[in-house]
């Protein structure tokens, strides 16, 4: 089992999730809840991936003022979840108050900061009001939340040999991970399995490749075979 990939289990009910969860059970320990799947199913979901011995990566991408984001954080903090995202662009404030709020519980999920969206590219940003480049952005916003206290980012692969080179011992989570001929569908910023984590990627996330194919566990297995090829980080 290669420990980097975590499956986003973007479903609209528990019932397809828990089945893909058991069916890819040996292959994947990492399991991805996302809003479409948390909104429907709830902490129950988390429990139940938790009591089959998966890990669990809560993807709620919290951005809102210090105070809410706070509670939120310990809404959630005790569930079990191994990593929860907030938005790095709710700013400093609100990157402390997470961070001091996953502080409070044991075992706290390690927070991970979301940069700039897989699915935004130069004109997606340009349209926000941002006039830099996205590698410019990921660094700005990697660079606070790190200041913040975070410890973990989710970027693109684009950015991944960047974050890499400044920040040697952190977490790296990249979405947006497409094999060599799959569907690009709304994502922009994309990579194959191997290009992600030779650029230095400590997980791949990877959602439709998997859960829209028509053999769920043939994909799985071959992402695997073509992970294998690169060797886990050392540091
Ligand atoms: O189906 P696909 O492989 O595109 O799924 C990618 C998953 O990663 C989705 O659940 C999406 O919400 C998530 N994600 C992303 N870009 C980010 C953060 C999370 O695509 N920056």
């Amino acid at each position: 089992m290669d420990q980097r990939l975590i499956v986003a289990l973007d479903y609209p009910s528990a019932p397809p999730a828990l089945a893909l969860a058991d069916q890819l059970k040996g292959l994947c320990r990492w399991f991805k809840v996302g809003l479409e799947l948390y909104l429907v199913a709830g902490n129950a979901i988390v429990h139940e991936l938790r009591s089959r011995g998966f890990s669990v990566f809560l993807d709620l991408k919290l951005h809102d003022i210090p105070n809410t984001v706070a509670g939120a954080v310990r809404s959630v903090a005790a569930l079990g979840a191994e990593l929860l995202t907030v938005h790095a662009a709710g700013g400093p404030a609100m990157l402390e108050a997470a961070v001091e709020a996953a502080d409070c519980v044991p075992n706290p999920p390690q927070l991970l900061a979301v940069t700039v969206l897989t699915s935004m590219d130069q004109l997606q940003l340009a349209a926000i009001g941002i006039d830099h480049s996205p590698e410019n952005q990921v660094l700005r916003l990697a660079d606070t939340a790190s200041a913040a206290g975070i410890t973990g980012f989710v970027a693109s692969a684009e950015e991944v040999a960047a974050l890499r080179q400044r920040y040697p011992a952190f977490t790296l989570v990249i979405p947006g991970i497409r094999p060599a001929g799959a569907q690009v569908s709304d994502q922009k910023r994309i990579a194959t399995p191997a290009a992600a984590l030779s650029a230095g990627a400590s997980f791949l996330v990877i959602g439709r490749p998997i859960t829209q194919a028509s053999d769920p566990a043939a994909a799985t297995q071959a992402i695997l075979d073509e992970m294998q090829r690169v060797p886990a980080l050392t540091a």
